[in-house]
């Protein structure tokens, strides 16, 4: 990247910055990385999003009282081992491209009766006011530990769904001009302490798909894709993206595909 660019990112993000919740929560990095040295020695508490996302899918509820035992995640009714590292995929039933949390979406309408919207009330947690889907993601996501990406564009639909989202990541727009690919597609790119990784090299790619979703350290909360796509999202001061929507599918086969081979090894431990 010329000089002159890289002049006009910091000083566009600085900017950008101060929208940011690390602006709302002035941080002191030394403390938060000391914070996270203890946490990383106590174990993860995504931990305990992945115990209450393993009872969550096994229990009755919503209008039909059924659990979401036999909802199809990608690798057939049922089954969680590894599903996490095929998606998104495409799916017959709904004749979409789905990620985890539009599929989950999709069965507790189907198996248990819960609408559309109640679904994805609560899709980003806050303190005491707890998500269902984010206990849920951590569980099922856990269960794909170790395990290699392996994520599909056989299906015409999966590959159109990738080229969206390569559209998507590259399409700059905004008051700063930004796009993904403005901050992540340099090697070697940081903004304060934080390494931006360039997710159109499969090494960084792999690396940053294959851990999350993770607690969040600096918010108190297991934090899935579809936060870190809003997140990012909100740092270019794009509208807020739609929670589980077809764009945000495609976008995230973007980068699943891009991870491919990478061992999958989340929920992690996030700044
Ligand atoms: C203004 C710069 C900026 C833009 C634009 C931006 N991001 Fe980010 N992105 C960041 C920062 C900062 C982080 C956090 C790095 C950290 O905390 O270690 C990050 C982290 C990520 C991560 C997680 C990386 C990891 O290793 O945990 C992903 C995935 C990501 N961004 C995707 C995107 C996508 C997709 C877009 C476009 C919608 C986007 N970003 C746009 C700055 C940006």
């Amino acid at each position: 990247m010329n000089p002159m660019f890289r002049g006009v990112l910091v000083v566009g993000f600085s900017a950008v910055a101060a929208a940011t919740a690390w602006a709302q929560k002035p941080s002191n990095t030394v403390q938060e990385i000391e914070r996270y040295r203890e946490l990383l020695q106590d174990g993860n508490p995504a931990e305990l999003w992945e115990a209450r996302g393993e009872a969550l899918w096994k229990e009755q509820r919503g209008p039909k009282h059924a659990s979401l035992e036999r909802c199809d995640i990608g690798l057939g009714p049922g089954v969680v081992k590894g599903a996490y590292t095929v998606l998104p995929r495409y799916f017959a039933d709904t004749d979409k491209v789905q990620d985890l949390e539009s599929r989950l979406v999709t069965c507790m309408g189907a198996l248990q009766g819960i609408s559309e919207s109640d679904a994805k009330k609560v899709h980003f947690g806050n303190g005491p006011k707890k998500s269902v889907m984010e206990a849920v993601v951590a569980w099922i996501t856990s269960e794909s530990r170790g395990m290699k990406m392996n994520v599909s564009l056989d299906n015409p639909k999966e590959k159109e769904a990738y080229e969206i989202g390569k559209k998507m990541f590259f399409y700059r727009a905004g008051p700063h001009d930004f796009s993904c690919a403005t901050c992540h597609s340099h090697d070697g790119l940081r903004i304060r302490l934080q390494d931006l990784p360039n997710l159109t090299n499969p090494r960084d790619a792999q690396r940053a798909y294959t851990t999350w979703p993770g607690y969040r350290v600096s918010q108190g909360e297991v934090r899935t894709m579809q936060h870190r796509i809003f997140d990012c999202y909100r740092q270019q001061r794009f509208p807020e993206p739609g929670y589980a929507s077809d764009a945000v599918s495609a976008l995230t086969m973007y980068l699943a595909r891009n991870a491919n081979g990478g061992t999958y090894n989340a929920p992690a431990l996030k700044r």
